[in-house]
């Protein structure tokens, strides 16, 4: 085992805020911006404004390396999502070069990743058959052509020519992406790699490849230009899966090549989302396991916390701690964390959002709690220059983003809010099991508002008189969704409720009980009845549960579900509520009864306006924000919030 630490004894312990010298450039700190595809590229893999403004940003939050998205070797056999960047073509330096500038600007050193999709890209994106090592398609992927020797080889010199190009950019240096489910990781594991010549067999073989490209790389560019790689350290969910112990071999083979390691993970099956983790550092064990066996810093990554990433860096676990989600949420979050301003600090919800907008309905990625993501420059906090009196009724995402930009901008601002606290839909979707993760967001909310002035009132019952009394110059009513009741035999009985009501601990459930829908919030509020010791049953029309939610949250929804011994009617609708239960018919057209003390209305919500149309009639400019007027994502709310809290 390597001795990493071999100053601890002598020196105190490194923190976030200590310098690392990287060949001859010294990083400011150990905070990385890991590389994340963001979809604001041209068509063709450019460099654009948005592009920029969201870099700038990021590099301006004071981590002391950025590392650029994705980036393709092979346009466009080589993405695997649209508008992802291209360094193939000596045209898209001058746009690299603008990019490098806008990072360096701000004392960050410019790392560029490269990368190519193999198996992931997809014929109905780039119009090609994908390649891998063999003719193995990735999981609900495509069948890919298993490269030959000669292909392999020009597939390496791209890699060094991308390198140049990156480097004459301006870039400080490449990270070659060999992690997750693209080329250079398929090669790497034997799920993937069931090749018989050099480039397939052991570790050292399945290895070959990225160590040509490695190789090519640093005889293209200078010896100033940094060089890494980012690997699975591990692969959960499959038999062949990619052991820590060869992740180890992997890195030692690859060591005498590279300036530093990047440790993530890929997971297969039920095991798909491993490397966002919720729980804060539960891939640090995977970068420590490498750290133990290379000399080379190790970059570690997965939702690391300030308290985990400083514990992480003073124990000599890791050199590098990348914030991924969590510079989407929050750019500044470096700055905020090393000037002690955790509470400053826009908390990211691990919600998948942004991955499942980005990779996998391949748009550009946007961020629940975020709104400015990619709007950077246009979200600018401009102090206004015409204070008005806004009264902003409905504490939830929207009123709260709105209120808070408004009372940070100078306007004077009162919350109005009829729950006893704030959140709205934030704080009943924080109830559910494995959902405190939301329980960060409203702490945020209530600290930011304090700052910015904003005067709340919460309990109070709010009308139209209320609203006059306070003589606002604008009123912007967030007064959020109802529960849609349907209209079926019944629904009015005593033990039919509400999500709300469930999860507010409003009712006392009886032993069984039956949720019609099963939607995300009917799942939610499924697993919590059945951690209380009720039996549930899920009664749903459509053939999936969750389908509103985006695809890797509706995965997470079904495998907490699964986990538990709730049964889930699909196919099923529920056509009358009786005293015992609910009457539900099947696919087939029979009908039965589901026995259920309670019964949980979870069809979705709708608008909740009529206070809206009331507040009109004073006279005084009004607005509808949030899902008063269109239900939605947590995401849409804020969005909306931001918008009006910059418009006025
Ligand atoms: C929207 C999005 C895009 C990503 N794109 C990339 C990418 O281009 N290259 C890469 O190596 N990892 C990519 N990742 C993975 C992140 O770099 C990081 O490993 C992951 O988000 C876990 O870190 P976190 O918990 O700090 O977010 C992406 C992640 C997200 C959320
Ligand atoms: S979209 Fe969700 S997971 Fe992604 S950065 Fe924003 S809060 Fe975090």
């Amino acid at each position: 085992m390597i001795d990493h630490c071999p100053t601890m004894r002598t020196t105190p312990a490194s923190t976030l805020a200590s310098p690392f010298r990287l060949r001859n450039k010294t990083v400011k700190n150990r905070f990385v911006v890991p590389a994340m595809g963001t979809g604001f590229a041209t068509a063709d893999g450019f460099v654009t404004p948005a592009l920029l403004d969201y870099y700038e940003a990021r590099a301006r939050g004071g981590a002391g390396i950025v590392i650029v998205e994705t980036t393709t070797v092979e346009f466009p056999r080589g993405i695997h999502a649209s508008n992802k960047l291209v360094a193939d073509t000596d045209l898209a330096i001058p746009g690299l070069a603008e990019l490098a500038s806008v990072i360096k600007r701000h004392g960050a050193l410019a790392i560029l990743q490269l990368n190519h999709a193999g198996r992931m890209g997809k014929t109905r994106i780039n119009g090609i058959q994908p390649v891998a090592p063999s003719a193995i398609a990735a999981p609900g992927g495509q069948i890919p052509k298993a490269l030959t020797q000669n292909e392999i080889a020009l597939i390496v010199q791209r890699f060094g020519a991308a390198a140049r190009r990156a480097e004459m950019a301006g870039f400080d240096g490449s990270e070659v992406h060999a992690a997750h489910g693209y080329l250079l990781a398929t090669f790497a594991s034997l799920c993937s790699n069931k090749r018989e010549d050099k480039y397939g067999g052991t570790i050292e073989g399945r290895s070959l490849f990225l160590r040509e490209v490695l190789q090519n790389m640093r005889h293209s560019t200078s010896d100033e230009f940094l060089l890494w790689c980012r690997i699975n350290g591990r692969e959960y969910g499959n038999d062949d899966a990619l052991t820590l112990s060869e992740g180890q071999e992997l890195a030692k083979l690859v060591a005498p090549y590279i300036d530093a390691i990047s440790v993530s993970v890929r997971g297969y099956g039920s095991q798909s989302l491993v490397n966002y983790p919720d729980a804060p550092g539960a891939l640090l064990p995977v970068a420590e396991a490498i750290k133990q066996v290379v000399k080379v810093p190790v970059i570690a990554v997965g939702r690391l916390s300030p308290e985990v990433a400083n514990r992480a860096i003073s124990e000599c676990r890791a050199d590098f701690i990348a914030l991924g989600r969590q510079t989407i949420a929050d750019p500044d979050t470096p700055n905020l964390i090393l000037s002690g301003r955790t509470d400053d600090v826009r908390p990211c919800i691990a919600c998948f959002y942004c991955a499942d907008w980005g990779a996998k309905l391949d748009r550009p990625i946007g961020c629940q709690v975020n709104a400015a993501v990619g709007k950077e420059r246009i979200y600018e906090l401009i102090p206004t220059a015409h204070p008005r009196h806004v009264v902003v009724i409905g504490a939830g995402p929207a009123g709260l983003e709105a209120a808070r930009l408004l009372g940070l901008r100078g306007h004077r601002v009162i919350l109005l809010e009829k729950e006893p606290h704030i959140g709205g839909q934030l704080a009943q979707a924080a109830i559910p099991p494995h959902k405190d993760r939301l329980k960060p967001l409203i702490r945020y909310f209530s600290a930011q508002l304090q700052k910015a002035n904003v005067e709340i009132r919460t309990s109070v019952t709010v009308d139209r008189q209320y609203v006059l009394d306070l003589k606002p110059d604008i009123i912007l009513y967030a007064g959020g969704a109802k529960q849609i009741v349907p209209n079926i035999p019944g629904v009015d009985s005593h033990h039919v409720t509400t999500p709300i009501d469930v999860l507010y601990e409003r009712v006392q459930p009886g032993k069984t009980a039956a949720i019609i829908g099963g939607g995300l919030t009917g799942c939610e509020v499924a697993e919590h009845l059945d951690q209380q010791g009720v039996k549930v049953t899920i009664i749903h029309p459509h053939d999936g549960l969750a389908k509103e939610a985006g695809s890797s949250e509706r995965t997470r929804a079904i495998a907490h579900l699964s986990a538990r011994p709730v049964t889930v009617l699909l196919r099923t609708r529920c056509v009358s509520i009786s005293p015992e239960g609910a009457v539900v018919r099947e696919a087939d057209g029979t009908e039965r009864l589901i026995k259920a003390e309670t019964v949980v209305l979870a069809c979705g919500v709708e608008p909740d306006n009529a206070l809206y149309q009331d507040l009109l009639e004073t006279g005084i400019e009004a607005h509808m924000i949030g899902d008063c007027w269109r239900p939605g994502l947590i995401a849409t709310a804020v969005a909306d919030g931001a918008r009006w809290g910059h418009m006025l």
